[in-house]
């Protein structure tokens, strides 16, 4: 079992989007100072919407490299980008729509998201190599569209797994495999709220059971940025 994990823990949502929003950014420039372009995959759900707003206001929109920043999503529910439920809608809303990223650099988990990964710099075993990754974290532990006992959970091979018996609506989803989500160089989870205080604590704790558990970077960064709601010391 890997090592427990210490979260940041911040008073509550405003404090969790500055925190994300800083961290995010700090990442960005480092990849872009460094190999002149930043791989960026998304989280879905509700709680990463507070970051996006952030860094779609001063300073971070109007200092960020954006123009070599690629956008994708760690996972995406099966329906119509412009439906209120799409991840790409949220981000498209909250962030895509307020800063300078190329359109063509934006590559939401549509149809078959392979070729669009495989553009991504590969690490030593050809898998894409992100430089940050943004999770949420579900009541049952769940991250992406990786669901406790799902086969995606097994995949190996494929950057992508398809999921159809989803517990948490809409039922059918892509997401990103732990392979790809395990060779990015910085991972970032975001959890608000007392109703993940369960899960959060098996998560830090490394509980194999819950499929947050598996995202252990091989060589990058895994941070937890969460609120006293859900650390449970409010
Ligand atoms: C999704 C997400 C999912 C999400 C968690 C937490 O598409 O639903 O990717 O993994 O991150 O369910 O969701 P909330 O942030 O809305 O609590």
């Amino acid at each position: 079992m890997t090592a427990p994990v210490t979260p940041v823990v911040v008073p509550g949502p405003g404090e969790l989007a500055e925190a994300a929003a800083s961290w995010t950014a700090e990442r960005i420039t480092r990849a872009v100072a460094e190999r002149r372009a930043c791989y960026l995959a998304l989280a879905g759900g509700d709680t990463p919407r507070g970051c996006y707003d952030r860094l779609a206001q001063p300073p971070y929109r109007d200092t960020l490299p954006w123009s070599s920043v690629f956008v994708y999503w760690s996972d995406e529910r099966q329906v119509p980008l412009d439906d209120p439920a799409s991840n790409y809608a949220m981000a498209k809303a909250a962030l895509l729509d307020h800063v300078p990223i190329p359109p063509e650099q934006v590559f939401p988990l549509v149809g078959d998201p392979t070729p669009a990964l495989r553009r991504i710099p590969a690490d030593a075993g050809g898998r894409p190599r992100f430089d940050v990754i943004q999770l949420g974290l579900g009541e049952d532990g769940h991250t992406a569209s990786l669901f406790p006992g799902s086969p995606a959970l097994r995949e190996a091979e494929a950057l992508v797994a398809y999921v159809h018996d989803a517990p948490k609506p809409p039922p059918e989803r892509v997401t990103l495999t732990l392979p790809v989500i395990n060779a990015a160089r910085a991972v970032l989870f975001t959890v608000l709220g007392a109703s993940k205080r369960e899960a959060l604590a098996r998560v830090l704790r490394r509980d194999p059971a819950l499929p947050a558990s598996l995202v252990q970077p091989v060589d990058g960064e895994l941070q937890f940025i969460v609120d006293r709601a859900a650390f449970g010391n409010s």
